[in-house]
């Protein structure tokens, strides 16, 4: 049985701890922020709450969809059955297909809490170097206290985190060295009155948003007030990563206000999120598993950029792993 050390507790690095435990395995993950999830995110503030993460989830291959059905027995998630609208510079208007949509209840990391249950856990530990000992590995944080030894050490960081951690021969090995994630900055805001708006969810195509969804339409959210989440573009968001919460709101209003065909009602609260590492700009598929030097790596990041991406890479790892320490 092997000693495995995962720095960082999103749903790559949670799944990949639930998946070893259960053969038998020793996992440790770490984790520099105080919540799990990653951005599985939900905000709580006074008397409503907000997704400012990841907004839903879709599951496309067999294996990703049947652990969607286990969730959902456990009732970790619901689906979210809206029809979507599309919003461009001429036209708004109902844009109905048949994808379903996945939801965490009552937050977005509802399944990651599940998966969690029985793992160690080192919350707000930030990993910033890796000490080889022998054929193990140390591991040490910001403030010089180590952790180890471990058989084994998974990085599930996004990408530019991940890399600052790694052995050059890891990082030419796994070729990531030219891949990019692009930022997203989101707003939520909660309104004192109903917005009149028809749409739940919009696409918004060619424009500063890319993304608006009313929160509260999701299911299990409570209904205090009327509750907006708008994402904006990759492109935009790259070009004012300091944008004002006053810059942001401006443009986040115009859109409402276009939906509402209307003036909108006072708002109760706002908060804004900058995600840095918000999307991977190339799917390009990264070799996860560096035997010679017992260094495996994980995230949505190693395949794509969706949730499903993000299970995918610990189910394959996974794999390799159960393997390498049969
Ligand atoms: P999906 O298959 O529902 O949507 C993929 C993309 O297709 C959407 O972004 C949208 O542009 C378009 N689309 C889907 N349904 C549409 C409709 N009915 N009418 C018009 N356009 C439609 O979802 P998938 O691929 O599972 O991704 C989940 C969501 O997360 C997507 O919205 C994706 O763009 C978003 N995402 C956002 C990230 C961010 O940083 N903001 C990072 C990764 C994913």
């Amino acid at each position: 049985m092997a000693d495995f050390a995962i720095i960082g507790a999103g749903l790559a690095g949670i799944s990949l701890a639930h998946k070893l435990k259960l053969a038998g395995h020793t996992c440790s993950v770490f984790e520099k922020s105080r919540g799990l999830g990653g951005r599985l995110a939900t905000r709580r503030l006074d008397a409503w709450q907000a997704d400012h993460g990841a907004q839903y989830f879709t599951a496309t291959s067999p294996a990703f969809s049947s652990e969607v059905g286990r969730w959902l027995d456990k009732g970790w998630i619901k689906p979210w059955t809206v029809t979507p609208w599309l919003l461009t510079r001429e036209h708004l208007g109902p844009s109905p297909d048949q994808q379903e949509r996945f939801v965490g209840i009552p937050n977005m990391n509802a399944m990651v809490h599940g998966l969690a249950a029985g793992t160690q856990l080192y919350m707000k530990t930030r990993i910033d170097r890796l000490e080889a000992d022998g054929d193990q590995w140390r591991l040490w944080d910001e403030h010089g206290e180590h952790y180890g030894n471990y058989d084994a050490v998974i990085l599930t960081a996004p990408m530019a985190q991940s890399q600052a951690l790694l052995p050059t021969e890891v990082i030419n090995a796994a070729m990531i060295g030219s891949q990019t994630m692009t930022p997203t900055w989101a707003m939520a805001l909660a309104f004192e009155q109903p917005t009149g708006i028809e749409a739940d969810v919009v696409f918004v195509k060619d424009g500063i948003v890319s993304w608006a969804a009313r929160d509260t339409a999701k299911p299990g959210r409570p209904q205090n007030y009327e509750t907006w989440v708008l994402h904006f573009s990759p492109q935009w968001s790259a070009n004012h990563l300091d944008a004002s919460p006053d810059l942001l709101q401006q443009q986040v209003l115009e859109v409402l206000e276009r939906l509402a065909k209307a003036a909108l009602p006072n708002i109760y609260q706002s908060f804004s999120h900058r995600w840095l590492y918000a999307r991977a700009a190339s799917s390009e598929p990264v070799h996860q598993w560096h035997s010679a030097s017992g260094i495996g790596l994980a995230g949505d990041w190693t395949q794509g950029n969706r949730i499903e991406d993000a299970w995918t890479s610990a189910n394959s790892l996974a794999a390799i792993l159960l393997k390498a320490y049969a």
